[in-house]
């Protein structure tokens, strides 16, 4: 089973989220929260009209989220009264065992939501469980070459391009895009050269966007995951008083700095 607990995630501009595991009776939320983004996001795979999975294929699927013990699907939901979902992240692991060591995720946010930093809030709470996770040593996306907000946002968390698969997508009529794939480790000691680990450390005496210190190329290990944006924005903290965008509250399964506990929370 992989599962978080709610976790409460502080925005940008006011006002806050709760993060938490998907839950099969989210099934109606979660589809209503789908065709918004059919037609709010110019980066989605899925066009209007094309096959959709029925009611209950969407709740098996989300039923085999908290089965497997690699995957993970969690949503964002409004702390007012009103508790909507906002955002939505599935990340899944390989189910081979020479796979089962990194994974891949894919993201969306509620077009009125976006920029207040709920995305950031959502992968870090990601990045905190797969480091916690006892297999899990490397989180990786796909994105869009021309997704340059989401582009930059990931390299603001620390994910360094990897690779490029050409001409991935087809948009039109002799028009192509590259899916750029992005990775960022979660152990200690395994990351290549050029390539960085979560919790990143921040670089003491450098201000400003652009102050990450990356861990490159090895162990961030016990580098605080408070701050791990330039500017706090949007970090995992366990603690009380956490900066703007910070994740913080009851998180017993998600711990602020991750990387020595041995197994994911929910028992993997
Ligand atoms: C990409 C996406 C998931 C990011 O989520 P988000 O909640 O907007 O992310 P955050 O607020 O944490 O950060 C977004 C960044 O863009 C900036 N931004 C400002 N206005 C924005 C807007 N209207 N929309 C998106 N980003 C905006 C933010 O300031 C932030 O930049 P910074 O990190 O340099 O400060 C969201 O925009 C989205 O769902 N887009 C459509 C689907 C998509 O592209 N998914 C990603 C597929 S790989």
């Amino acid at each position: 089973m992989s599962r978080i607990e709610r976790v409460r995630a502080s925005l940008r501009k006011g006002g806050a989220v709760f993060i938490r595991s998907a839950e099969p009776s989210d099934v109606g939320a979660l589809r209503d929260f789908e065709s918004h983004m059919l037609a709010n996001n110019p980066f989605g795979v899925r066009e209007p009209g094309e096959a959709q999975r029925t009611e209950q294929e969407d709740r098996q699927r989300i039923e085999r989220f908290v089965r497997e013990p690699g995957w993970l699907m969690l949503t964002a939901w409004t702390a007012n009264r009103h508790e909507e979902l906002v955002g939505e992240l599935s990340f899944r692991a390989g189910e081979r065992r020479k796979l089962a060591h990194h994974g891949s995720f894919g993201l969306s946010v509620h077009a009125a939501w976006r920029g207040r930093g709920v995305g950031s809030a959502m992968i870090h709470a990601l990045l905190a469980w797969a480091a916690a996770h006892r297999q899990i040593e490397k989180v990786t996306l796909g994105v869009f070459e021309t997704n340059t907000e989401a582009r930059r946002l990931y390299e603001r968390l620390g994910f360094v391009e990897e690779s490029r698969a050409l001409r991935y997508f087809k948009i039109g009529p002799g028009r192509y895009v590259d899916d750029v794939q992005m990775a960022i480790y979660v152990k200690p000691g395994v990351a290549p050269a050029g390539f960085k680990t979560w919790p990143i450390v921040e670089a003491k005496g450098r201000g400003g966007k652009g102050a990450v210190g990356g861990a490159a190329g090895g162990a961030a290990g016990g580098g605080a995951a408070k701050g791990a944006g330039p500017s706090g924005q949007a970090a995992v903290s366990g603690s009380g008083g956490p900066p703007t965008g910070a994740v913080s509250g009851s998180a017993t399964s998600v711990p602020p700095v991750a990387p020595s506990v041995p197994t994911p929370a929910g028992g993997a």
